[in-house]
């Protein structure tokens, strides 16, 4: 087995990504209403953070065409997608605001929300803390919606299923 041990820094950039995406995650999009329309994201830096109160958080890059408009939104829902929803993920990777491919919904807060993912967590914007080049936001989770089924993972710049983890 051959490893390699490197600093990270600009001549090893794709390497420094490569090794972080053996952590694998699931996938989620997160939405928000802005002047402009509805807005989403694909997004796998989700985590959860606090159950009481009830806080999670995610990470937009700073150098994304959507950031500013997470960074201003005061409400937003994370979906996290089911196995059977990749084409969505891929969708708003691509076009964070073409939501003509879906019914979309409203949620309590007015946010703009996709019906049929395997969990929603309708969020108030909490603190945001600076991390580099992306910035880190915290939510608080007003409302939860879940239902059964698997959900889509991510690894490896691949996406996949887990056997057994209904
Ligand atoms: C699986 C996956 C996970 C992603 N996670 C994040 C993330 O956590 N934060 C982020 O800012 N962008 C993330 N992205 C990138 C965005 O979905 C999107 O492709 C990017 O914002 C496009 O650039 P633009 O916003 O300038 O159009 C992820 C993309 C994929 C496919």
């Amino acid at each position: 087995m051959s490893e390699t041990t490197f600093t990270p820094g600009p001549d090893t950039a794709r390497a420094y990504r490569d090794a972080l995406g053996c952590f694998g995650t699931g996938v989620t999009v997160i939405t928000t209403q802005t002047d402009r329309g509805p807005l989403a994201i694909t997004v796998n830096s989700f985590s959860s953070v606090s159950l009481d109160p009830p806080l999670i958080l995610w990470c937009p890059a700073k150098a994304s065409l959507r950031y500013q408009a997470f960074a201003d939104a005061e409400h937003f829902a994370v979906h996290v997608i089911g196995e059977e929803q990749q084409d969505l993920a891929v969708h708003f990777s691509r076009n964070g605001d073409d939501f003509s491919v879906l019914e979309w919904e409203r949620n309590a807060q007015g946010q703009p929300v996709l019906p049929g993912c395997l969990a929603r967590f309708d969020c108030r914007t909490h603190a945001q803390h600076p991390g580099g080049d992306h910035m880190i936001i915290l939510g608080q989770v007003l409302q939860t919606t879940v239902r059964p089924g698997k959900g889509l993972m991510f690894k490896r710049g691949q996406y996949g299923g887990f056997l057994g983890a209904e």
